[in-house]
């Protein structure tokens, strides 16, 4: 281990839990502990715990959780040692480094120095001999050259190694281009070769001014059409927004968002400053509860065909979730914001802005359009859509609001409608409780376990696994017992290979000169797979006050149900013997 631990106990010591996640989510007292939001996923009654007196905390959500350290790798997107690093730096204690952090932390500063080197290149390249096509594209679709330069527009040369042969020159090295997303190795050749070739290149630059990645589209119809960065070690694009370097200063009140570059190029270049757009996916949570920090309403602004609109629900649901107020704009005769504004010009785009409609008039418009409710079979069908419609908000306040509008267009009783709404809330409760139980049926089997996948194969085995870890990494004076032999248990007794390695590592931890926490795990396992140590370990909470017993009577039934697997095992061969 890079750290010492005793340096990681004096870490943890001075980081309590409790103010550090405090500054990621609103903490409220239940009882001993507190509860908020969780920050790893989507939700709205909070189920994320923390736990003050083991200093840990768990999502009963989604299974997210371990101790500081872990929550910190989760939230900040760092590996073990950079999180230890981030908390030292937090209450001021200074880690003993080595070469090796360094080797890693120059890394970061380096891809960054050659990502701005790149885009100087990719731009010197667009207004060069080599970029004349590109930039006739680009004025094509109405690019003035002051919008290429506030975005740093460039263009990647139709060659291998244009890229390559440049930065080799400005001193970096193979291995940092092909961590950054700039080159591959080619297994025909054994040289590094540039991935963007024969683009227009788009530089993305975060909040700090920093160029942390590239997307790039061709100049004609071939395919793919974009080629944009994957994640790098200075680049997660499920954080990211395109363009909020500029859109942050112009946001206070609302963000505009879109699906592609080009459209927030274009709304920019048209003096909606405030456009930013996700990086060729679909919206995260991340995304949403980074624009909740700058703005406090968001206007989608998504392609008008079917997908897009699809696309737009869903964005609908999670910036909601955040608190965010949502609108979603309605386009008509333009496929998407850059096509509007080049054919109807930006005022006509301000009024669709200023007429953008919250997600139930706009479902309501919907649905209204697809049915002639002149005819009653079809005011039926919309009738009951838009129930549902209204079923799904949260709100009674909101529902009420809904209820008396679609009464008077429709011409239907408030009463009969709020009936109606009534009954499919009820319906809509049971479905979620049948999901929620067959859920919960089928994670105990232990089908869909990507965490533990043996588990399935023997629950019996697994169970008794799961409560001698619970145990063991509750009490260290039992793990001591274990590890000096009082108990008898090795890892060959596991059964699942998971669970033998919390064993392995647990007992490699354990020395008796410092105290045991499983969050030292953390060196060795995934966030993920913390939050399900973690899970291992509250299960302590159930079993009885007793560990010491449990743990031997847990260890007879894991041997016990080794032996069958044996004895299984011995009969499938007999079995074999006596057919040949
Ligand atoms: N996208 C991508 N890879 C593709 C196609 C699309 O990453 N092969 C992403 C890009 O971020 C793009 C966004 O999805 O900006 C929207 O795609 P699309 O609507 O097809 O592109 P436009 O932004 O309209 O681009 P253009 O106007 O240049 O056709
Ligand atoms: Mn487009």
């Amino acid at each position: 281990m890079l750290i010492p631990p005793a340096v990681i106990e004096e870490i943890k010591f001075r980081n309590d839990i409790e103010s550090v996640v405090s500054a990621y989510v609103n903490l409220k007292p239940a009882g001993s502990n507190l509860i908020g939001l969780c920050p790893f996923h989507s939700e709205k009654t909070p189920s994320f715990t923390v736990f003050k007196n083991t200093q840990t905390c768990y999502c009963f959500g989604c299974g997210s959780g371990g101790d500081v350290v872990t929550f910190i790798m989760k939230m900040e997107n760092l590996d073990y040692v950079s999180a230890l690093e981030f908390l030292a730096k937090r209450v001021g204690i200074t880690i003993p480094r080595n070469s090796n952090d360094e080797q890693r932390q120059v890394r970061s500063t380096r891809i960054l120095e050659m990502n701005k080197s790149a885009a100087k290149f990719f731009h010197s390249c667009l207004i060069s001999e080599s970029g004349k096509e590109a930039l006739e594209y680009l004025k094509k679709r109405k690019f003035s050259p002051a919008l290429i330069k506030h975005f740093g527009i460039g263009f990647a040369p139709n060659s291998f190694d244009a890229l390559y042969k440049h930065l080799k020159s400005q001193g970096f090295t193979d291995k940092e281009m092909i961590s950054g997303f700039l080159c591959k190795m080619s297994q025909k050749t054994n040289r590094p070769f540039d991935l963007f070739r024969n683009r227009v290149i788009i530089p993305i630059i975060d909040t700090k001014g920093n160029v942390i990645a590239f997307g790039g589209r061709v100049l004609d119809d071939s395919l793919p059409k974009y080629l944009n960065s994957s994640d790098t070690p200075v680049f997660k694009k499920s954080k990211n927004l395109f363009a909020l370097n500029y859109a942050r200063r112009d946001c206070a009140d609302r963000i505009i968002l879109c699906e592609g570059y080009m459209d927030v190029i274009a709304l920019h270049g048209a003096g909606f400053s405030n456009a930013v757009a996700t990086l060729g996916t679909a919206i995260t949570p991340e995304q949403a509860r980074i624009m909740e920090k700058y703005t406090k309403s968001v206007v989608i602004a998504y392609d008008s065909d079917e997908a897009g609109q699809r696309a737009a629900d869903k964005a609908f649901k999670l910036l909601g979730e955040v608190g965010l107020d949502v609108k979603i704009l309605k386009m008509t005769g333009a496929k998407d914001p850059d096509e509007y504004i080049k054919k109807f010009g930006p005022e006509r785009f301000k009024r669709l802005l200023d007429e953008s409609k919250t997600h139930f008039d706009y479902k309501f418009e919907s649905i209204l359009s697809k049915h002639d409710v002149s005819q009653t079979p079809e005011k039926l069908k919309a009738l009951s859509q838009v129930t549902d419609v209204i079923a799904n908000v949260a709100s009674a306040v909101e529902r009420e609001i809904y209820i008396a509008k679609v009464s008077e267009k429709l011409d239907v009783t408030k009463d009969n409608l709020k009936h109606d709404v009534d009954k499919k809330i009820r319906q809509q409760i049971k479905e979620k409780q049948k999901n929620e139980s067959r859920k919960i049926m089928l994670e105990s089997a232990g089908f869909g376990d990507r965490i533990n996948p043996d588990y399935a194969k023997n629950v019996r085995a697994a169970s008794a696994e799961e409560s001698i870890l619970s145990i063991i990494l509750t009490y260290p004076e039992l793990l001591k017992k274990v590890k000096d032999g009082t108990a008898e248990l090795c890892a060959d007794d596991f059964f699942t290979a998971f669970g033998k390695k919390i064993f392995e590592k647990s007992i490699e931890l354990y020395s008796d000169d410092i105290s045991f926490d499983y969050g030292l795990l953390g060196s060795e396992f995934t966030p993920d797979e913390m939050g399900r140590i973690t899970a291992i370990v509250l299960k302590r909470n159930k079993l009885s006050q007793n560990g010491e017993q449990e743990l031997y009577d847990c260890i007879k039934v894991l041997k016990s149900e080794k032996e069958k697997q044996t004895a299984s095992l011995t009969d499938i061969i007999n079995a074999r013997r006596n057919k040949q």
